[in-house]
Order: structure tokens, then C-alpha cells, then sequence
């Protein structure tokens, strides 16, 4: 019998409603699966508590994580804390505490999910976004000064170190030649930010040499959002930095049907510190306590959180009964559907259940 330990956060607004979806799926699997099992402790941090405690998670939180497998996350956000707090009090912190460099965000138009780009079905637009999750533009580097005055001042410093760099390139090619058309593309600015985006070009074409197998070229950002809606087939693995790939993740999302089908991954790659996963979109104030959220993107990035503990078998179990609910047609909302959370988890359960 093998036993993972999981730390459960569904933190705000439809965090805490894919959660509950995905951990119902996860004890499906256990049933399923037969020798593994799933230990799961929920954790109350988020934006309630921040309301009580002044903090979004205790002081010792990350110590309390540390001896977990995986951390299982919904969302952070409400309407009435400001959002740089939620972000710097919750998620980040872990990202960085917990060193989880990689941040690796596969996308997919799935068979029954229309792209909003008029001739891409499936197969035309597979990739994997792997973005720099420790540093860059979200270091946390800067400060105000002259508050409130006209001649206040804020600087946001964007870091890149050789070390941080060179990780995630490797990172990159790694997951670029496993994948099988052994294709990456690195996404740059470094025609208008001439130091560190420089290095970072020059760090890919080092890295380079040690994947001799991996085709790869070097796309400005604002070209690639053009080269993304326009020629999606063109691309597979992509790497960029933290900002860059957060806007392209959610773009990316977009073009495969919804943010709510989009996964991702916090990875620690040397395996130091557990790794987190959760859906890419926020907690969605807009349909939250409706029963409508789709709980597509909490199911892959379940499917993800297996891979990373060794559950080949139970990961793909669970993403072709994904699949195959979407394709059938028991959708929510926002993919087109007329189902709710529950009837789409029911029926991944289903599906499982089944086979
Ligand atoms: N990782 C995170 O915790 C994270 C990520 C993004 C935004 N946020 C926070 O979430 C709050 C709301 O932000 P936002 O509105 O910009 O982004 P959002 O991702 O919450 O929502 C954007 C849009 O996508 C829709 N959507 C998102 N997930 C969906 C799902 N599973 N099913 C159906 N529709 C879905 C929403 O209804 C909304 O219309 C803010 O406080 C923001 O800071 C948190």
C-alpha cells in the first residue's frame, strides 16, 4: 500500500468549490486504484482567515506543509482584501519557501471543448508552458517612497541570476525532449530590456548544446501572442519568465476553451520541499456559491500532483475520464454546458468507476 500525505488549501471563492470537486475524485481513485492511499488534511487558510488573524496563514505555516507530498490549492482572492495581500500572504510564499522554480502549465483543446479560434480543434493546439517560478519580474524587489506626495515614487525590480536562469532552461529542454516532437520555444524581451533578458537569451543558447536534440528557436513576447492565436500547431514546449508566462498561460487557457480547464503545477524539481498544484484561474467572484465553476483544471492539475508522486497509472486513469465527460458533453458554463460542479465531478467519478 503506498500513502500520500496531501495538504488540501482551498483557500477563497471557487477554491474551495473545485477543491471539494477534486478531493472527491482523488478518494474515487483510492477506491479504484485499491493500493494507495490518500491522506488528506485540510488547511482554513485564505482570506477568511486573514479577516480573523490579520495573516492569510500562521507564522509556522510553511513549517506545518514541509512534511507533506503534495499541496493541493484552490484559489486566493476576495473582493474585499486587497489582492497583493492575498497573493504575497498565501501562494507566493509557499512558491518560494517551498524553492518551486518550475511552474509547468499544460494546454490542451480537449475533444467536446470549442476553441474560440475558428479553425483549431484538437490536436492543433498542445503545449506546455513552463514558467520561471522563483525570481524575475515577481521577486518581490522594490519599494515606495515619498508616499502620497507628487513626487512619490514605486520601483518593481525584475531579477535574473545565472543560477535561477540556467535551472529553468534545463528544466525546459528536459521536459522539451520528452515530450515527442522535441520542440522548445523561448520567449524573450530582450530587444527592449537589454540586461537581463539578454542573459537569459544567452543562458537558452548554453543550455542549448547539452539537448542536441531539441529543435528550438526564441520568439519576442508580443510576437508570440500572435504566433499563439495564429499558427497554434507551430508550437509545443515554451518556456518564458514569470510575467510573461502568466499572461500567456491565461491566454493560452483562453484559446483551449476556458480558464477553467487549465492546470498547473508549482514543481520543486530536486524534490526538497513538497510541490504544489492547482488550477491556473483565480477565485472568480463572479460565479462563486453558484455551483457552476469548471472543475476541469482542479482534476488535471490532480492528474499532474499523481504523475509527480510516481501514480502514472492513477494519473491517466483519471485524465482519459476527463476526457471523456468532456467530450460527451457534461460541461459547465463557461465550455459551453448547461452542468454544474457536482455533475460534472459525478460524472468523472463515473467514469472512473467504469473502467
Ligand atoms: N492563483 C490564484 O490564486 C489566482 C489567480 C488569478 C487570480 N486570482 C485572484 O482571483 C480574483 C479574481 O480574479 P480574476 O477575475 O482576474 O480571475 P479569475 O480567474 O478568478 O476569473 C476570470 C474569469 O474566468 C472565469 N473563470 C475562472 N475560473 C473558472 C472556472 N473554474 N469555471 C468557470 N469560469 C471560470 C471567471 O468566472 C471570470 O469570469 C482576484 O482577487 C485575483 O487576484 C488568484
Amino acid at each position: 500500500m503506498r500513502n500520500y500525505k496531501i495538504a488540501a488549501i482551498p483557500a477563497d471563492g471557487i477554491g474551495t468549490e473545485v477543491i471539494s470537486a477534486g478531493v472527491s475524485v482523488l478518494e474515487c481513485l483510492q477506491k479504484k486504484v485499491g493500493d494507495v492511499t490518500f491522506q488528506i488534511e485540510h488547511f482554513d487558510w485564505g482570506s477568511d482567515y486573514y479577516k480573523k488573524n490579520g495573516v492569510m496563514m500562521p507564522e509556522n505555516g510553511l513549517e506545518k506543509l514541509k512534511s507533506f507530498d503534495a499541496i493541493y490549492f484552490g484559489a486566493v482572492g476576495a473582493p474585499d482584501v486587497p489582492d497583493h495581500i492575498t497573493l504575497w500572504g498565501l501562494r507566493l510564499p509557499i512558491c518560494q519557501g517551498f524553492d518551486q522554480y518550475a511552474n509547468v502549465r499544460p494546454t490542451k483543446i480537449m475533444a467536446g471543448i470549442q476553441s474560440p479560434l475558428r479553425n483549431a480543434g484538437p490536436g492543433d493546439l498542445d503545449w506546455v508552458i513552463v514558467r520561471e517560478n522563483s525570481e524575475g519580474e515577481y521577486s518581490g524587489h522594490g519599494g515606495r517612497a515619498h508616499r502620497g506626495l507628487p513626487e512619490e515614487v514605486g520601483t518593481e525590480v525584475a531579477i535574473f541570476t545565472r543560477a535561477g536562469v540556467t535551472r529553468i532552461m534545463r528544466y525546459a529542454f528536459k521536459l522539451a525532449q520528452s515530450r515527442p516532437r522535441k520542440l522548445l520555444t523561448v520567449v524573450t524581451k530582450s530587444n527592449a530590456q537589454r540586461h537581463g533578458m539578454v542573459m537569459w537569451d544567452e543562458i537558452a543558447a548554453e543550455v542549448a548544446t547539452e539537448f542536441p536534440d531539441v529543435s528550438w528557436d526564441k520568439m519576442l513576447v508580443d510576437a508570440m501572442t500572435v504566433r499563439m492565436t495564429l499558427h497554434p500547431k507551430s508550437l509545443d514546449t515554451i518556456v518564458a519568465t514569470n510575467l510573461h508566462a502568466d499572461i500567456l498561460s491565461d491566454l493560452a487557457g483562453a484559446l483551449a476553451g476556458s480558464l477553467g480547464v487549465a492546470p498547473t503545477a508549482n514543481i520543486d524539481p530536486e524534490r526538497r520541499f513538497p510541490s504544489m498544484f492547482e488550477p491556473i484561474h483565480g477565485s472568480a467572484f463572479d460565479i462563486t456559491g453558484k455551483g457552476i465553476a469548471n472543475p476541469v483544471a482542479s482534476f488535471w492539475t490532480a492528474a499532474q500532483m499523481l504523475d509527480h508522486l510516481g501514480e502514472h497509472d492513477a494519473s491517466a486513469l483519471l485524465m482519459s475520464a476527463v476526457e471523456e465527460v468532456c467530450a460527451t458533453g457534461v460541461k459547465t458554463p463557461d465550455v459551453g454546458g448547461r452542468a454544474t460542479t457536482r455533475e460534472v465531478t459525478d460524472a468523472v467519478i463515473a467514469a472512473i468507476m467504469k473502467r
